[in-house]
């Protein structure tokens, strides 16, 4: 159906006085003897475009005012009675498809869980479509700015034979018939599609460094997998996983990275999104816009575990998990760091080598890595990486302190033997970071259908 967008007849000026054709749902309409008020959304923009119907010269089907049925008009642009905008003087109005009163979207307001229960039909309302429109634009972004800093895009594999954290959080993939019955686990996996024990990715990064090995620069956005069972506010089965690596790049031009990577999206949030940033200011999070502009302008901290430590230990808080240098450092810590003391974006460094993964680079004291977490304001990590050990016999001993299966990282073991180089990277959660431009406090409300613990709606 020829038409055009309704975020362009509410832009475009040069509209004015042309006749045009828009197709959308009616959010609200308001109907009286004489005229009728429509207001369209067709997703395109925030506001929506008013169309009004002169009831003495066109007659209007009353399915056509129904909240969520979905109709094209056509009329001509006129100057919005109201503000500074367009509204469309209709000549036409046309049902597309009706809208029955038992519609779970109606104005009145909801609340997030009720929507929770409805995933295809939230994204009608104001706030789920300004939160899609966000995580798209936040996503362009971020492949804009990998391009333009000439990081190439890799695609890595899904399901893997190795779980890259070593953290055994792999969902299983298999085709064996549910009552298989086997002498032994290797036999049961022998006769399985891949003839070994497979599973979905948790992270791209073990891929990721064989590509940054060969092409410099590199980065991952795709899905990755973990099969925790925690059930919180910003833990999800399947989430969306931003991994870039950099070769000959050690730890502090990974934080560098990772930091202009972030205030540049936040940047284009800001500029391409400022209807959305409005709302979520008055609804979501008061002081948003106020903290996102913060980001842009100011470093982010940066603080050593072992100051942590100290300073988590001298806190006047009462937490529940004990702090103790050599902990990993629980939510209720991050967020003590990052929301009371520094009250932004905190870089949290050299953590202790038994609370991180076997691929990070061990520094001289023989106690810590040279890991990062990103640490922010009302969500806690949103990122974590490190250098990765090059040195082939610290990397071996490191792996064989952890019992690991060397045989199956023959492949990883080989970039350390042909050419090694420093090399380094972080994983962004691009859900949680979702969250934190938009406010939203809870990550299934910024994913379309989110898969989470005993739920696959
Ligand atoms: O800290 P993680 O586990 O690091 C890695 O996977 C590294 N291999 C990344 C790298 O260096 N290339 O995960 C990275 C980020 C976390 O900081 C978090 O934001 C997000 O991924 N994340 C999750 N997001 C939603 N739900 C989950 N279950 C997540 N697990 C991790
Ligand atoms: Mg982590």
């Amino acid at each position: 159906m020829k038409h055009i967008d309704i975020a362009t007849v509410l832009q475009d000026k040069t509209l004015l006085g042309s006749k045009v054709t828009v197709c959308g749902w009616v959010r609200t309409s308001r109907d009286s003897a004489a005229v009728a008020f429509l207001e369209l959304t067709d997703g395109t923009s925030f506001s929506r475009l008013q169309v009004v119907v002169d009831k003495s010269s066109l007659s209007l089907d009353p399915e056509c005012t129904k909240c969520g049925a979905s109709v094209a008009a056509t009329g001509v642009v006129v100057k919005a009675f109201k503000g500074d905008g367009a509204e469309l003087n209709a000549e036409s109005v046309t049902l597309l498809g009706r809208c029955p009163n038992d519609y779970p979207i109606q104005k009145k307001r909801t609340t997030l869980e009720f929507l929770r229960g409805i995933p295809h039909l939230r994204l009608r309302t104001n706030m789920f479509s300004a939160v899609f429109r966000v995580r798209s634009v936040a996503a362009q972004a971020i492949h804009r700015y990998f391009h333009e800093n000439r990081f190439y895009y890799i695609h890595t594999p899904l399901i893997t034979a190795s779980d890259c954290e070593g953290a055994g959080e792999m969902f299983r993939v298999t085709t064996q018939p549910w009552n298989a019955a086997y002498d032994s686990e290797e036999a049961y996996y022998k006769e399985d599609f891949f003839g070994q024990k497979a599973g979905l990715s948790v992270s791209g990064q073990l891929e990721g460094e064989v590509a940054a090995m060969a092409l410099g620069r590199i980065y991952t956005f795709g899905p990755s997998f973990r099969a925790e069972n925690s059930n919180t506010t910003r833990h999800l089965a399947e989430f969306w996983h931003v991994e870039p690596e950099i070769a000959f790049a050690e730890l502090p031009e990974v934080m560098e990275v990772a930091e202009d990577m972030i205030k540049y999206v936040v940047r284009a949030v800001l500029e391409e999104c400022p209807a959305e940033m409005d709302f979520f200011e008055r609804f979501v999070e008061n002081g948003l816009k106020a903290k996102l502009s913060n980001i842009v302008e100011s470093s982010f901290a940066v603080l050593d575990y072992t100051d942590a430590i100290e300073l988590l230990k001298k806190a006047d808080v009462k937490f529940q998990f004990p702090v103790e240098w050599g902990c990993d450092l629980q939510t209720e810590h991050e967020k003590y760091i990052t929301e009371q003391v520094y009250r932004k974006p905190v870089f949290v460094v050299n953590y202790p080598k038994e609370i991180k993964s076997f691929y990070m680079k061990q520094n001289a004291d023989g106690k810590t890595v040279a890991a990062t977490d990103l640490l922010v304001p009302g969500i806690g990590e949103i990122i974590g990486g490190s250098e990765r050990e090059a040195d082939p016999d610290k990397l071996l001993a490191a792996m064989q302190a952890r019992g690991m299966d060397l045989a199956s990282y023959e492949q990883y073991l080989d970039l350390r033997k042909f050419g090694t180089a420093p090399h380094g990277g972080f994983g962004l959660g691009f859900d949680r970071f979702v969250m934190y431009v938009t406010g939203m406090e809870n990550i299934r409300d910024v994913v379309l259908f989110p898969r989470t613990v005993k739920n696959i709606m």
